[in-house]
């Protein structure tokens, strides 16, 4: 991992550039792996989003227009920041160049925040399932740190899967650090319960969300009864692939999908568009 900051009185990088419409400044970059980054970036004053909901964010393109792609908020609506985190596609139009920004550039932000991963769109229940693959974390990783969570359930159950160990890292620290969160590990307490697993390397829990649900392993390990549409509720994020696999087996446990308009017992959003790199 490797992370580069800076305090905003430092000297900025960026005022040597043009000012970017929607501007905001990054103060904050740490690589996990090669395909793998986190950043944070300055809050717009006027920005009020619900934790869990996307924005669009980019770069200018070398047409001069601005190449904007959707990104969840990784940080809770508390923070006085915003965090993403985010894939290095190779040859992405966006990703292949936002993958070098340092602190001190600056980034386009449109503070137009949507999103269906909100707790308006639930039921109440008595335990909430983040079930995520790869960067399809991102929205959790602001949930999990937004207090309403531990107020509106008893158990918050993380369910994350990537291929390998290294790839789970950003969501795992997060994890650790939330016990001693000033602000909410009190909240948390003993209430999450993480499930990390890897798919193509050995770890102490492997195989697929999928899998882990339908033979009960995941409720096996964690002691909790198998789901049920009067006491669980659920919230997904990954590829399509992914959605669709979960989305049946949350049906087939009996649980119906909800939106904004219409709360029910779970709620899907892509983590990207498109089936392959
Ligand atoms: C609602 C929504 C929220 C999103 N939130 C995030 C986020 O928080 N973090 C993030 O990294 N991306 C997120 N994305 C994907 C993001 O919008 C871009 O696709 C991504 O930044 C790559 O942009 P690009 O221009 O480099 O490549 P693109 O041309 O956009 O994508 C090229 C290909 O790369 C693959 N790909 C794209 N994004 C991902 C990904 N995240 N994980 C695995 N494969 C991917 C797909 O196969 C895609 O066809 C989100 C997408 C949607 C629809
Ligand atoms: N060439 C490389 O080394 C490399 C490395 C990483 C990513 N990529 C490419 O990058 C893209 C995105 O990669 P990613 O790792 O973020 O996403 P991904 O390929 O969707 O895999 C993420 C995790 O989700 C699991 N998964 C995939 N489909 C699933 C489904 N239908 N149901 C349940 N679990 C499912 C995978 O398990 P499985 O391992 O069992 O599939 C893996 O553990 C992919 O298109 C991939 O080809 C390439």
């Amino acid at each position: 991992m490797t992370e580069t900051s800076a305090t905003m009185d430092a000297p900025q990088t960026a005022t040597a550039k043009p000012h970017l419409p929607d501007a905001q400044t990054v103060t904050q970059v740490t690589h996990w792996t090669d395909n793998l980054f986190s950043f944070r970036v300055t809050r717009p004053r006027s920005l009020r989003f619900r934790s869990g909901e996307f924005v669009m964010i980019g770069l200018l393109g070398d047409n001069g227009k601005p190449l904007l792609r959707a990104y969840s908020i990784a940080s809770p609506a508390w923070d006085e920041e915003l965090e993403f985190y985010s894939i290095k596609v190779p040859d992405g139009p966006l990703t292949s160049r936002l993958q070098h920004i340092q602190p001190g550039d600056e980034i386009i932000l449109r503070p137009k925040p949507v999103g269906t991963l909100v707790h308006d769109a639930l039921l109440p229940g008595k335990r909430i399932w983040f079930l995520a693959t790869g960067t399809g974390l991102a929205p959790f990783a602001s949930l999990m740190r937004e207090p309403e969570t531990y107020e509106k359930y008893e158990q918050v159950i993380m369910m994350h899967t990537c291929r390998t160990v290294a790839e789970l890292e950003y969501g795992r620290r997060l994890v650790e650090s939330l016990k001693d969160d000033p602000l909410i590990g009190e909240l948390v307490g003993d209430k999450l319960l993480y499930y990390p697993t890897t798919t193509r390397e050995d770890f102490h829990h492997t195989g697929r969300v999928t899998d882990n649900l339908t033979s009960g392993k995941v409720f096996a390990d964690l002691g909790l009864p198998a789901m049920n549409p009067a006491e669980d509720r659920a919230m997904v994020c990954g590829s399509l692939a992914f959605n669709i696999d979960v989305k049946k087996i949350l049906e087939d446990f009996g649980l119906k999908e909800g939106a904004n308009s219409d709360p029910q017992q779970f709620v899907v959003e892509k983590a990207f568009v498109g089936d392959g790199i």
